[in-house]
This record gives C-alpha cells, sequence and structure tokens, in this order.
C-alpha cells in the first residue's frame, strides 16, 4: 500500500476554509470558555484528520523497522516509508528521491549542512552571510561553525519595514564569501524573502546557498530547481505533519562530497576496525532507525494539501492579512510591526502600554492563541529596538471570523490597560 492509499481522497475538493476546518478536528472546541481561534501556526500547524489516521495506521497495522526485516511487516512499512520520500521529492520538485534526507526539522537540517558541509569547506578568514531577520537556528549552527573555524558570520542588515537590504547584501559579497543561509519567509514578520534574487547574486561569486524554509512550504509551492539553491530545509509540524521529522534537500554532488554528520547503523556499506565505508544517498545521512511514523505522517500532510489548488490557499491567507491590515489600520494604540511588501502569513504587532506577553496572556484568557515575545529572532528584534511582538499567525483553516474575534479581543485587553 503506498501513501496515497494510507490517505485516501480528500473531501474538500474546492477551497473553503469553513470545510476546511471539519478536517482537523482539534479547531473544534472551547479554551477558556470561549470557542478557540488558533492564530499560533508559524510555531506550528495543526493535523487534519487524514495526518492523525496515517500514522495511527501505521502503528496499529504495520509498524515495523524499515530496511531490515525478513518480514512483510517490515516490507511494507520499508515500501510506505520509501513512497513518502519520492512524495516530498516530487512536492519540491527534486530531481531524485535520493536528494531527500529526512531530519528531526529545520534545524537538524541546518546543523548538518553546517557540521558536514561546513566543517569540509570552511577555512578560517571564511565568510557566512545570514540575514538580521533569522530564526536563532539558521544563526547559532553558523556562529558555531564559525567560531571553530575562525571565520566570521556576518548579518545581513534589514530595513525598518522588515526587508532584507538588497543593496547592503550585494556590497558584502566577496570571493571569501563561501555560504549564504537566508530564510525563505521570516517566522517573526512573515516577510517573504527574495531567495531566487539572493542565490543568483551569491551564484556569481560562487558562494553555496542554504535556504531555510520551515515558514514558506505551507503557504506557496517550493521548487528547489527553479530556485538554483544548494540547500533546502523545512519542518514536517509547519505543514500539517507530525513534530521531530523534516527535510533536507541538497544538490546531488554536494551531498556525495560531504562527509557524514551522525555515525550509526543503516549510514555504513561495511563496518570492520580496520575502517569504515559509508552507504549510498541518502542513507549516509539517516544513522539510527528513522522517525518512520513521522515521514508517512509528513507525506499524508504533503497529499492533504495537494488536494487543494495551491494559488487558491495562497489568495486565501493573502485575504486574511489584506483584511487583518484593514482591522490594524482602524484600532487605536496598535502598531504593526514588519511591514514589507510582501509577507506570508503572519501579523506582528505591538499594543501601546502593554507588554507582548500580558497581551497574549489576555487574548488567550478569550480563547485566542497566540505567540509572543522575541520568536527566537532576538537579533531582529534588536535591530528594530522592541524586546517583542505579538504575533498572529494565520494558515488554510483561519477564517475572517477569526480576524473579527482577534480585534474584539484586542479591544477588551485595551479595557485592562
Ligand atoms: N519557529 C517557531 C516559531 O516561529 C517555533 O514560533
Amino acid at each position: 500500500m503506498n501513501v496515497a492509499e494510507q490517505v485516501g481522497q480528500s473531501t474538500v475538493k474546492t477551497f473553503d476554509a469553513k470545510k476546511v476546518r471539519q478536517d482537523f478536528p482539534i479547531l473544534d472546541q472551547n479554551v477558556n470558555g470561549q470557542p478557540l481561534v488558533y492564530l499560533d501556526n508559524a510555531a506550528t500547524t495543526q493535523k487534519p484528520n487524514a495526518v492523525i489516521d496515517a500514522i495511527s495506521d501505521y502503528y496499529r497495522g504495520y509498524n515495523s523497522n524499515v530496511h531490515r526485516g525478513a518480514h512483510s511487516l517490515s516490507d511494507k512499512a520499508t515500501a510506505v516509508f520509501e513512497a513518502a520520500r519520492e512524495t516530498v521529492a516530487t512536492f519540491v520538485n527534486s530531481p531524485k528521491k535520493e536528494q531527500i534526507i529526512w531530519t528531526r526539522g529545520t534545524t537538524e537540517a541546518v546543523n548538518l549542512v553546517a557540521h558536514s558541509w561546513g566543517r569540509a569547506n570552511i577555512a578560517a578568514g571564511d565568510k557566512i552571510l545570514v540575514s538580521t531577520l533569522e530564526h536563532h537556528s539558521n544563526i547559532v549552527p553558523w556562529q558555531m561553525l564559525a567560531q571553530d573555524k575562525g571565520a566570521s558570520l556576518i548579518p545581513i542588515p534589514v530595513s525598518e519595514k522588515g526587508e532584507i537590504d538588497l543593496q547592503a547584501f550585494a556590497a558584502l559579497l566577496d570571493s571569501r564569501v563561501k555560504i549564504v543561509s537566508i530564510g525563505h519567509v521570516s517566522n517573526a514578520l512573515g516577510t517573504i524573502n527574495p531567495v531566487k534574487d539572493i542565490i543568483a547574486e551569491a551564484k556569481k561569486i560562487g558562494a553555496k546557498v542554504f535556504v531555510d524554509g520551515a515558514q514558506a512550504v505551507a503557504h506557496f509551492p517550493v521548487d528547489v530547481q527553479s530556485l538554483n539553491c544548494d540547500f533546502y530545509g523545512f519542518s514536517g509540524h509547519k505543514l500539517f505533519g507530525p513534530t521531530g521529522i523534516g527535510v533536507l534537500w541538497g544538490r546531488e554532488e554536494l551531498l556525495n562530497e560531504m562527509p557524514p554528520y551522525h555515525g550509526g547503523g543503516e549510514m555504513i556499506e561495511t563496518c570492520s576496525f580496520a575502517g569504515t565505508t559509508y552507504n549510498q544517498l541518502p542513507y549516509k545521512f539517516e544513522a539510527g532507525t528513522p522517525d518512520i511514523a513521522g515521514a508517512i505522517g509528513l507525506a499524508a500532510a504533503i497529499q492533504y494539501l495537494q488536494c487543494f489548488d495551491r494559488d487558491e490557499v495562497s489568495a486565501h491567507e493573502h485575504d486574511l492579512l489584506e483584511y487583518c491590515h484593514q482591522r490594524a489600520a482602524t484600532c487605536e494604540g496598535l502598531k504593526r510591526v514588519g511591514e514589507a511588501k510582501n509577507i506570508a502569513g503572519v501579523f506582528s504587532f505591538l499594543l501601546e502600554g502593554a507588554h507582548p506577553s500580558d497581551v497574549g496572556m489576555l487574548l488567550d484568557q478569550q480563547g485566542v492563541a497566540v505567540r509572543t515575545g522575541h520568536h527566537c529572532a532576538q537579533p531582529l528584534m534588536d535591530a528594530l529596538h522592541i524586546p517583542g511582538t505579538v504575533r498572529a499567525s494565520f494558515s488554510i483553516y483561519n477564517t475572517r471570523d477569526d480576524v473579527d474575534r482577534l480585534f474584539a479581543a484586542l479591544e477588551k485587553v485595551k479595557q485592562f490597560l
């Protein structure tokens, strides 16, 4: 049985957010006595029945280790697990499924490249560029690498609006820049970075480019060949899949040249005390028993998302943001943070006279779930001279009613100030 058969056909054919909500059982509940309004999708998305069922079917019906067993359940688990890799390969338009490496998430994808490619290719005096918008997971692994190697980690500045300063970026490019690592979409502000242009510029000086797609893949289609990046990483749980599973996509020749990241079972070809030879792609980077249920769940999530017209999904989310911005313009005391021209999924703001964490707590008391604080982007908050923001983040199942509930709740928050 392949993953498509596992998931079955989605009940939804034409996009209708109110119908989509019915696929997500968690949304149908009260929190603190009010119907839940879930606006913390940039932290993690909720899971549709198709994903919950695919994971449950694996554990109930064919739980076994992959690539190892001499029995039917293991054969079945292996077939569905490898079909999941193919689903991901098609999803990002990878030339080959062997270029899809399972990781625990985007964070591990960055760490894998920083440790494996980075240790082999970064030398003293080299430069690594990241933007000031980055999540800590796209800063700290590079900082650790730079410290170990005597290289420099250089931040590309951003404007007050939350857009990467492309002129400053171009001015930073020289022959010592070996890799540029950029978020496709900012988790804190929602800025959609012009990664295609950034990649093209970086290629002119021979630098490699890693794209952190954690906040992108749920909002619009991604094509790694069209982007022409060298590495692309994303997490399952921000894409309606389970936590603990993610993906590193890499250019085949780079992955082949790179040394293994973790040692253990599965990643070897032969092992003896005289020395070990390593397995081929993708297994060279997949030591130990993988997250089998996670991979199956992620493939189910992708197949669920692909039941919709992605343009309709993007248009719906864009409409929600536009509506949110309209409401914000008439909400006294509210200041938007991040006003980039292109934004996906995120509405970040401050309320005059209120600490973001107090706003978050008062919204939660009214059933509205948001994230507050620095959003694991402290250098960005420092650059904007703010301690943090309140962040409402949208997904496929949110509606204009959710936006109305957010602003009604904010009016009540103001009464406490
Ligand atoms: N990176 C996740 C967020 O932005 C956890 O909330």
